[in-house]
């Protein structure tokens, strides 16, 4: 199974504009770009799961276009990476009807001189080519940037919404809920993160019933979390996950990865 299909906040992860839950005049303004094909610079900036990737690929998705997609907040958030592939992308001329779009998620994890350098790219190649940009940290997004870019504030998912999308994903997974009290508790332990509590909640149905034992039994020690990941991540949770750890590590481990990690989070663990 691919990882799109097997991670529910990929799976479930709206595919148009109209299925994202978002302002008006938000949705507006992506309607118009992907009707007219075009889109200014775009700085997208909410906190983690507030859906900014989300957007940012349904406008590549619905707009004809040569994409450069990097998250900057792994390897690629140095200045190499602008004067070389980022440079490179926006300077190569545009296939005939197509926009360029070089997507850069997490850009708040570039380099002070790699943001620098960036600003000169984006003058001098707006003709040809857009960049979309998400942020959780505006501050860390230099204001000649921000200025040269149109700003979309995501506020936070309401518990409300939250609860609505939990019941949807539930419903299309065939889930068996006991309560409807079960899925705002879920809610209520990892709001506002979307992708956090659609994460757990996954976890949670393991048995094809939402159970929220399960997530209670994923309190661990945190001054554990380092040696469980020495020795393995999965290894503390597993009695209680729904697949092997080899499916696990097939997968690259990436449900209980950001699982631990929202975990360090939350308790501030220091490792
Ligand atoms: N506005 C929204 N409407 C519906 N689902 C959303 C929305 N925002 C986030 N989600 C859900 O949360 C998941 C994480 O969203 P994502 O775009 O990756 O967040 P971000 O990039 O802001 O961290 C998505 O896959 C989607 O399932
Ligand atoms: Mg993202």
């Amino acid at each position: 199974m691919s990882i799109e299909n097997f991670i529910w906040y990929e799976k479930h992860r709206p595919k148009t504009v109209k299925a994202l839950s978002l302002p008006p005049a938000y949705s507006a303004a992506f309607n118009s770009y992907i009707e007219e094909g075009q889109i200014p610079h775009i700085l997208l900036v909410g906190q983690a799961g507030s859906g900014k990737t989300t957007i940012g690929k349904i406008i590549m998705d619905s707009i004809p276009c040569t994409r450069l997609e990097l998250n900057a907040s792994s390897k690629e958030r140095g200045i190499d990476t602008v004067k070389g592939m980022i440079k490179d992308f926006a300077a190569s001329q545009p296939r005939k009807g197509e926009l360029k779009i070089c997507f850069l998620d997490e850009a708040d994890g570039l380099t002070a001189d790699a943001l620098d350098a960036l600003k000169g790219t984006m003058e001098k190649y707006s003709k040809n080519c857009r960049f979309i940009l998400t942020a959780n940290n505006i501050d860390k997004i230099t204001p000649p940037i921000r200025s040269r870019c149109t700003v979309f504030t995501f506020d936070q998912f309401s518990k409300e919404k939250l609860v609505v999308l939990c019941n949807r994903i539930l419903s299309k997974e065939s889930i068996t809920v006991k309560s409807e009290k079960d899925v705002t508790a879920v809610v209520e332990k990892y709001y506002p993160d979307v992708r956090s509590t659609i994460n757990n909640m996954q976890l949670a149905c393991h048995s094809g019933t939402l159970e929220l034992s399960v997530l209670v039994g994923l309190k661990v020690d945190p001054t554990k979390i380092g040696e469980f990941i020495k020795r393995g991540i999965y290894f503390p949770c597993a009695p209680t996950l729904p697949m092997s750890p080899t499916t696990l590590r097939s997968t690259g481990g990436y449900t209980i990865h950001s699982l631990l990690r929202t975990e360090i989070m939350n308790r501030k663990v220091k490792w």
